[in-house]
């Protein structure tokens, strides 16, 4: 029996700011982070979106009623969680209509925990072969204004359905890991945007990869030359070029621009357009592949590298599934991602800087979001959402 993704769909904001106009306030040229990063495009939350309704919008596509009461987990994968004890998978549960007898659960490691997720999602259904596990994993990116982080905001969120015979990838049992204790980024409980320090984490992130591909290799993994294409956590386009790079010279393999273009470059596609999505980026950059690869993939192994800061990094492979075209949700996304409205820079800055009132008072949010779902406003602490139009 294979174990793996069946369905996958993402969601990003209503609004983007482009990095070229961000570029032109903070006097830069843009080419430094349209080549220099590979980023075009952040996506901005208005005050209506968190990672709840990013979440339910990303999830919305996958539930039918002959799967809404088969699906017996949500996992829910952030870094920007917006309650300490509350999984937010509770309300994407409501929204989503799900059924009752459904453990949903939030889990953290940066932007690792949706690989948690998965593993753990495979893992329940080699125990139990009829279970759906929907693994969530929704984040909004936030560096502040003028940080060197600045242009690698975003947010966006990603769901999946792990299940057995799955139509997309199947995911093997091989995997390999990297945990070491260090600070290259994180962001304390008391604080909305994060600390980074993000020249060491490229660092980190390549040590990680090198000990996850060992680790992997130790565990009996396929070989280099014998996966089709790679996937790479993406903080921001350009770190896959430099992992890829490296993994290759680990490899003894020398990776000319060509190649490189034809093993990464469908994957990036999509995070271009809506900057980092922490947890989410991986498996963004997975449908990325699956959507705009010219090639059909079928029967391909892909390689994919997960990180977190702080850190853990898992190095994993999949085979894709014969057939998997047609089950693929390219022009949702690509529509999706055209419809959304740019933003000046006076107006990033009012709507990226804005922050959950926490005074317990009574707070109505404007009705400013895209697609289905909205945080309505926050009422004596409890944050309301609603779907768009009740
Ligand atoms: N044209 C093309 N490329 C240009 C350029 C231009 N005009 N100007 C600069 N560049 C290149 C630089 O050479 C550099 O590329 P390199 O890394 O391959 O050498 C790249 O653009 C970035 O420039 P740099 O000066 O290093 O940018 P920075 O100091 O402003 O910050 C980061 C870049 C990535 C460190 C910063 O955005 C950051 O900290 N981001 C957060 C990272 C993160 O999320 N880490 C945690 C999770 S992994």
């Amino acid at each position: 029996m294979s174990i793996g993704i069946d369905d996958i769909s993402f969601y990003s904001s209503g609004m983007y700011l482009p990095l070229a106009t961000l570029a032109e306030h903070n006097g830069e040229d843009p080419d430094k982070y349209r080549i220099g990063l590979g980023q075009d495009r952040m996506g901005v939350p208005s005050q209506d979106e968190d990672i709840v309704t990013l979440a339910a919008n990303a999830g919305r596509p996958l539930v039918t009623d002959d799967n809404r009461n088969s699906i017996s987990t949500i996992l829910f994968a952030t870094e920007s969680s917006i309650d300490q004890s509350k999984a937010a998978g509770v309300y994407v549960h409501r929204l989503l209509q799900l059924g009752s007898n459904c453990r949903v659960v939030e889990l953290k490691q940066a932007c690792y925990s949706a690989t948690a997720a998965l593993q753990m999602a495979c893992g329940i259904v080699a125990r139990k072969p009829d279970a759906q596990v929907m693994v969530i994993a929704s984040d909004i990116a936030r560096y502040g204004f003028g940080t060197p982080g600045e242009a690698t905001q975003g947010c966006g969120a990603v769901a999946f359905i792990v299940k057995s015979n799955p139509r997309l990838l199947s995911i093997h049992a091989e995997s390999g890991c990297y945990s070491e204790d260090v600070m290259d980024f994180w962001r304390p409980n008391y604080r909305d945007t994060a600390l980074v320090d993000g020249k060491y984490s490229t660092i980190i992130y390549l040590k990680a990869l090198r000990q996850s591909w060992k680790n992997y290799e130790e565990a009996g993994g396929l070989a280099f030359d014998q996966f089709s294409r790679f996937c790479y956590h993406l903080p921001f386009g350009k770190m896959a070029e430099k992992a890829h790079r490296k993994l290759a010279v680990t490899n003894g393999v020398s990776m000319t621009d060509e190649l490189l273009e034809q093993q990464i470059g469908a994957s990036l596609h999509y995070s271009r357009q809506i900057g980092n999505s922490y947890s989410a980026a991986l498996y963004i950059g997975i449908a990325s592949l699956l959507e705009n690869d010219a090639e059909d993939l079928s029967g391909k192994h892909i390689g994919l590298f997960s990180y977190g800061s702080g850190c853990v990094g898992e190095f994993f492979s999949a085979t894709v599934q014969p057939g998997y075209r047609e089950h693929a949700r390219r022009q949702a996304h690509v529509d999706m991602l055209e419809q959304r409205q740019e933003l000046d820079y006076p107006s990033y800055v009012v709507h990226f800087g804005r922050s959950v009132p926490a005074d317990g008072g009574r707070h109505d949010f404007a009705e400013e979001a895209a697609g289905y779902y909205r945080l309505a406003g926050v009422h004596d602490h409890k944050r309301i959402y609603t779907e768009i139009g009740d």
